[in-house]
């Protein structure tokens, strides 16, 4: 048995006792953080007891340290005391001691979760040395790599890049916000103030408290006062990263299908079920209104990563499909007429199509398509073309989902309001990679998936201009949006209620803004800049294999490194890389107009994001060029 790890029986003291006294002990220690260098999520607190804090006294744990989330079973990092264990009674495998072993954990994942080991070799961020001369340098274009691949040079990025890689890798992870938004568990479910860190108004007319802001010391919007980004210690964050696939530790590249979560999204959820568990707006009991403050609190966190002006615009759906369905159904239905004309462009998923081709066939209106260069990006010339006094609305994506162009939708949006139409953007693929500030984009609508931007699926939303929102018909019907019924007339609710009929996913939308409380944590800049040197390098190094040809190479691109390979199919491609523990999409992405637009049916299509590595990007291209070498045809 590990030093450390609790005697199951015979133990010198009582557990529960032991668990009890940690507790008041903390409880005697009013605003007391537990994470003393800033790195506590704001407006949150983890006593003793929570996992995510070494509890006072107990173990080798140091009271302020906090404990590395993902930490491996019988590592010496865990630190294993009476309260750790009893807190964490049935929750992930990853958190629990060696000792835990026979308790319920399979063999499988024990044994499948290695301790870690920084990267030997290389300067920073897992890249070999005989690599690093390939990776950008500060000051260098990022898009280099776009002259090696024989494609117009790009311009320069928009922010600063001054030093790529500024300070040295940090050895503790980023543990703190995996408690951000989580009170403690097994501690006594504490009044709403856990879960705002300012005053808010919610649609009930309730003023939540305020707490004092912890963002003082820890600001949420990006810069230099982020901790310094080290991905293995973001890694450290998500637990399934440490599956073995085919006998090989997972490598994610499928994260324009969905993201992984950071086990504070998973320990949230837990917690809401554990503790918070009811209906929102309606019954008035102690678990309702805490319910009810969750999930309104989780409004407030996404109105505050889009930096909407008012929470109110915010209404949750079930994802991104939903939600342009919505407006299509809401919106379109009340303003779109006989030959009125729908602009999307020939990037947009099946999603950013459907709806408006449904619409357009039940109204008599056309849709029109703005179409693209070679590069995949949209040729705004022939978008102006397009544009008139018919033109209602105008729906383009920010980031390209199979081909990752970043489309430049601000002045896409500009365009569509001189010719008086209405704009929605769909964030599907952008908010995980870039700052999204609505306010700046001038969209009329803006959409976006939970699952995408390392929250839950099930959860996505429609941010709405109020004026826009207010003048739309309810698209569904029933209970919650509701202010008045009788058999003759409804009247419904004010924004966002009206468009939120039904129970909706209560605790995926606090799961939601667990996610948004982590990436605000890491900051999007952070995550922007090291994704971006991951692409290029990514994108440099598919671009020398004989016979790959990148689909998809516009100066402006965020994740997405589509390709295929001469001589194979994109499905044997993707069955090569599973079988090396690799997980890409193969297939059309629900993408096909875009697809033909280059001649393909399927691509395979590697997407990104922040816990990814250079490393993996090695294992990535090995298989590719492996297979291009054993090149049976073509
Ligand atoms: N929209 C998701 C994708 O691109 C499903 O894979």
């Amino acid at each position: 048995m590990p030093a450390g790890v609790p005697e199951p029986s015979g133990a010198p003291f009582d557990p529960a006792v032991l668990a009890r006294l940690a507790t008041e002990l903390f409880s005697a220690l009013p605003g007391q953080s537990f994470a003393p260098h800033g790195a506590q999520a704001p407006g949150n607190i983890a006593p003793p007891g929570s996992p995510l804090v070494s509890p006072a006294g107990f173990g080798p744990g140091v009271p302020g340290t906090p404990i590395p989330q993902g930490q491996i079973p019988g590592t010496n990092v865990l630190p294993a005391s009476p309260t750790q264990v009893l807190s964490l009674g049935n929750r992930a495998p990853a958190l629990l001691p060696a000792a835990q072993a026979g308790n319920g954990v399979p063999d499988k994942v024990l044994g499948a979760v290695p301790a870690y080991e920084p990267r030997s070799g290389g300067a920073l961020l897992g890249v070999p040395e005989s690599l690093d001369a390939g990776r950008p340098q500060a000051g260098a274009s990022p898009y280099y790599f776009l002259n090696d691949v024989g494609v117009p040079a790009a311009a320069e990025p928009a922010g600063p890049r001054t030093d790529l890689f500024p300070s040295p890798p940090q050895q503790s992870g980023l543990s703190a916000p995996t408690s951000a938004g989580l009170p403690a568990a097994g501690a006594q479910p504490s009044p709403p103030q856990y879960y705002f860190v300012d005053s808010v108004v919610l649609p009930s007319g309730y003023v939540t408290p305020a707490k004092p802001a912890p963002h003082a010391t820890v600001p949420l919007a990006g810069g230099d006062r982020h901790p310094p980004f080290d991905v293995h210690a973001v890694r450290r964050d998500f637990p399934i990263l440490q599956e073995r696939v085919n006998g090989r530790q997972l490598v994610w590249f499928d994260n324009a299908a969905t993201t992984h979560k950071p086990q504070s999204v998973i320990d949230r959820i837990s917690y809401f079920y554990e503790h918070e568990n009811s209906n929102i707006h309606r019954a008035a009991h102690e678990l309702a209104a805490r319910a009810t403050d969750a999930y309104e609190g989780a409004r407030e966190r996404v109105r505050r990563f889009l930096n909407a002006p008012d929470v109110n615009e915010v209404i949750f759906v079930r994802g991104t499909t939903e939600a342009i369905n919505l407006v299509a159904k809401s919106w379109g239905a009340q303003h779109v007429g006989e030959g009125d004309e729908i602009i999307v462009s020939n990037l947009e998923h099946h999603a950013n199509i459907v709806p408006w081709q449904q619409l357009a066939a039940a109204k008599g209106a056309k849709l029109r398509v703005i179409p693209v260069d070679d590069s995949g990006q949209v040729l705004l010339d022939e978008y102006r073309k397009l544009l008139n006094d018919r033109t209602k609305i105008v729906a383009v994506t920010q980031v390209s989902n199979a081909l990752g162009t970043v489309t430049p939708v601000k002045e896409i949006v500009e365009l569509a309001h001189r010719a008086g139409a209405r704009a929605l953007v769909d964030g599907a693929q952008s908010v995980s990679h870039m700052r999204v500030d609505v306010q700046d984009l001038g969209a009329d609508f803006f959409v976006f998936s939970g699952h995408k931007v390392f929250g839950p699926t099930g959860i996505g939303v429609v941010w709405g201009k109020r004026e826009v929102l207010e003048d739309m018909p309810p698209w569904q019907g029933g209970g919650n949006m509701i202010a008045d019924v009788t058999f003759e007339k409804t009247v419904f609710q004010p924004i966002p209620n009206k468009f939120e009929a039904g129970t909706g996913n209560i605790a995926d939308a606090v799961g939601l803004g667990a996610a948004i409380d982590y990436v605000n944590k890491i900051g999007i800049e952070n995550i922007a800049r090291y994704e971006h040197d991951l692409l290029v390098y990514g994108m440099r190094q598919l671009a020398t294999i004989k016979g790959v040809r990148l689909i998809g190479t516009a100066a402006d691109k965020a994740s997405v490194m589509s390709f295929v390979l001469d001589g194979y199919s994109t499905e044997e491609v993707g069955h090569a890389l599973n079988d090396e523990g690799i997980a890409v999409r193969t297939g059309h992405h629900c993408a096909q107009p875009i697809l033909r637009r280059f001649g393909v049916e399927t691509t395979v299509r590697p997407s990104l994001a922040f816990y990814n590595t250079f490393d993996e990007i090695d294992r990535l291209v090995a298989v590719v060029r492996g297979l291009a070498s054993q090149r049976r045809k073509g």
